[in-house]
């Protein structure tokens, strides 16, 4: 989790520029139905398996289940490859004795991902970034896949965790919500507020020695940031009067995730800088001025 890499988390300027624009314009790529469809697909899957039980462990049979095959589908991986991809995130995010067979693990899966989609373009997420203007080497796409595929699936599915057990888990909420009196919304927001689905990360560290809010900071060594502090701080300070399922005090009603500035933040939602979907104004590879005869995504496009 905090080994430096060559992608876009550790990158700065000019590369960092270069690695997330190419994220930013594959996600965009996604149409919300087309996500919502895949959602959906991946649910009944799970919920047909689960279902005649009548019980299972919400975060080893549902969540992260759910992430696999959510994330597999976007790029471009059959549903067999599921519990591959979530055993081999599993010890390397759980750290231990596990976490360098599960770093080789999932490096070993990445790696035969991009081998694959070199050789054959598909409909997903690795295929469009082999082929973004921007040019990134077969290496340069399996970093930024390394990064995005673990980034996304592990907080996700702890946000939906957090969010259904505490929906599931108390039935007052779950009425509240069923009766439509709540939005759905409002439950993932109260998670990401005050059950952090990340409760350290945003590592950084100073260049030169600098005082910050009164804390002597070192050069060179790593500062992690503790999102769960920050959101019990906040809580704190907003006073004891409020109801801690209470997200109203949210600006604009979003909890906000700190970050260290717009350009380094977490690329989830994916967005345009310029807010386009449709036409061609930037790179599209479905867009007709970017298709070559031979094929809907060619590998030409630079
Ligand atoms: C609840 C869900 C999520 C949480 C809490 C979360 C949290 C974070 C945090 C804390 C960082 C580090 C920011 C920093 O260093 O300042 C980060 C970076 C990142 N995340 Fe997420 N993330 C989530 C979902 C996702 C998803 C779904 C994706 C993509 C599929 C994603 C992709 C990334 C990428 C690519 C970066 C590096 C961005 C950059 O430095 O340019 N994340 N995320």
């Amino acid at each position: 989790m905090m080994r430096w890499r060559p992608n876009t988390l550790f990158a700065d300027g000019a590369a960092h520029i270069r690695y997330r624009t190419t994220l930013i314009d594959a996600f965009d790529l996604v149409e919300p139905h087309d996500l919502r469809e895949r959602v959906h697909r991946a649910v009944h899957l799970l919920v047909s398996r689960i279902g005649p039980r009548g019980e299972a462990d919400l975060v080893g049979e549902f969540t992260r289940p759910l992430m696999a095959l959510v994330f597999n589908s976007l790029f471009g991986l059959p549903d067999s490859a599921g519990d591959r991809l979530d055993a081999a995130l599993g010890k390397l995010i759980e750290g231990g004795a596990q976490a360098a067979e599960g770093e080789a693990e999932y490096a070993g899966y990445v790696l035969e991902l991009i081998a694959a989609k070199t050789e054959r373009r598909g409909d997903d997420l690795p295929s469009w970034l082999l082929d973004h203007p921007a040019g990134l080497t077969p290496e340069e796409v399996t970093w930024q896949v390394f990064l995005t595929l673990g980034a996304g699936h592990e907080p996700t599915a702890n946000l939906v965790s957090n969010a259904l057990s505490r929906i599931l888990g108390n039935p007052d909420y779950y009425s509240t919500l069923t009766s439509g009196a709540r939005p759905v919304t409002d439950a993932v927001l109260e998670v990401l507020h005050h059950e952090t689905p990340l409760a350290n990360y945003g590592i950084h560290y100073a260049r030169t020695p600098v005082t910050f809010h009164g804390v002597w900071i070192r050069a060179s060594v790593p500062v992690v940031i503790s999102y769960g502090a920050l959101a019990q701080a906040a809580e704190q300070e907003r006073g004891a009067d409020r109801h801690p399922g209470d997200a109203s005090h949210l600006p604009g009603r979003r909890a906000r995730t700190p970050a260290r500035s717009s350009s380094t933040r977490c690329s989830s939602p994916p967005r345009r800088s310029n807010g386009s979907r449709s036409g061609c104004p930037t790179w599209n590879p479905c867009c007709p001025a970017n298709v070559s005869p031979g094929g809907p995504a060619p590998s030409t496009v630079r």
